[in-house]
């Protein structure tokens, strides 16, 4: 009785404040609704077969427990015995079995999409591409570490938000073509029915079409790093139209991005550009300052290649350093921001070396 008013006690303020249920989602697809009631058909199939077995289990034990006299039946090979306990989860396998296999046939029908989207992995952050329409982006947690390692009296959704989330029209049939750029991740939304994982070098399909316009989270559910338990899927659901104008908002963006390449930059514009690229992806590593964490994130501060080696330094930032935390940032950083990150290490932190590299070259 003590264990059970500890355990009550312990559990209390969790289930007071968590919002919890028992049971699955049926989520808001046609799959994740065929996933559920497959879900729901199987558990009273087993619950039927439960009853039954420890039904007849408990009745025998109890039944004869007050005739000691009796002797318990002693016999083998009954053949209606053996043919009925054959048939009988033979036929129930079968009846399983069929809605199954139309589920999954359906999951993995990926034919026939409106929309096209590339989801790529990145530690710690996912990047979609509009292939359809030759857009994309990232979708940061929009929130800084220091507020991650930090975090009280946040609100309730904050570890789950994101800048720019996957947008989808409701009611299409949107492809997810989903691989990773450095170590396995998973893209999970549990209202979807889908989890799949992101592996570099291969290219994994789903897809879904979203009946209610809303907000949709989940999370990368593949052990990928320190910030694992921080890189939320947050997807938005719009009406058509809707969908329509971010589209073209969208191309527009990119294409004054395109443009910029040409732009006459000056050094004030380039540094302050470089900073944020700089913020965005290399601090986490290599600190705000550039003072690194050695030995696995060298100082860039003061280094030889970060300072006069240019080819050098373009070349691990654009490719990586195989076998090393570095990653490649050739299709993570615009052109415009290559150019700028390479600016801003050679003149931040008291360089001052005054060579700018502009996106034209
Ligand atoms: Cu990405 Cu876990």
């Amino acid at each position: 009785k003590r264990a059970g008013v500890l355990l009550g006690g312990l559990m209390a303020p969790a289930l007071s404040t968590a919002d919890w249920t028992l049971n699955m989602s049926p989520g808001v697809t046609g799959t994740s609704n065929d996933i559920f009631s497959l879900h729901m058909t199987i558990l009273w199939i087993c619950v039927v077969i439960g009853v039954v077995v420890f039904g007849i289990m408990f009745w025998s034990i109890f039944a004869h427990r007050k005739s000691p006299d009796r002797k318990p039946a002693n016999f083998h090979e009954n053949t209606l015995v053996e043919i009925l306990w054959t048939i009988i989860p033979l036929v129930i396998l079968v009846v399983m079995a069929i809605p199954a296999t139309a589920t999954l046939v359906d999951m993995y029908d990926t034919t026939e999409a409106d929309v096209d989207i590339k989801v790529t992995g990145y530690q710690w952050r996912w990047k979609y591409d509009y292939i359809n329409d030759d857009f994309g982006y990232f979708s940061n947690i929009s929130t800084s570490d220091d507020e991650i390692y930090n975090r009280t009296e946040k609100s309730e959704n904050y570890l789950l938000d994101v800048d720019n989330p996957m947008v989808v029209p409701v009611g299409a049939k949107v492809r997810l073509l989903l691989t990773a750029n450095d170590v396995i991740h998973s893209w999970w939304v549990p209202e979807f029915g889908i989890k799949k994982d992101a592996i570099p070098g291969f290219i994994n399909e789903a897809w879904t079409r979203v009946d209610e316009p809303g907000i949709y989270r989940g999370q990368c559910t593949e052990l990928c790093g320190v910030k694992h338990g921080f890189m939320p899927v947050v997807v938005k659901a719009v009406p058509q139209d809707e969908y329509d104008d971010w589209v073209a908002e969208q191309k527009e963006a990119a294409q004054r991005e395109r443009e910029l390449t040409q732009k006459d930059w000056t050094m004030e514009e380039l540094m302050e550009r470089g900073e944020k690229a700089y913020a965005s992806a290399c601090a986490s590593c290599h600190q705000a300052d550039g003072s690194g964490s050695p030995p696995a994130f060298p100082a860039l501060k003061g280094s030889q290649i970060a300072l006069e080696d240019m080819d050098a330094h373009l070349d691990v930032v654009v490719n990586g350093v195989s076998g090393t935390a570095m990653q490649a940032f050739g299709d993570q950083l615009s052109e415009v921001d290559l150019a700028a990150v390479i600016t801003y290490e050679r003149n931040a932190w008291g360089n001052d070396t005054g060579e700018m590299v502009t996106p034209k070259e």
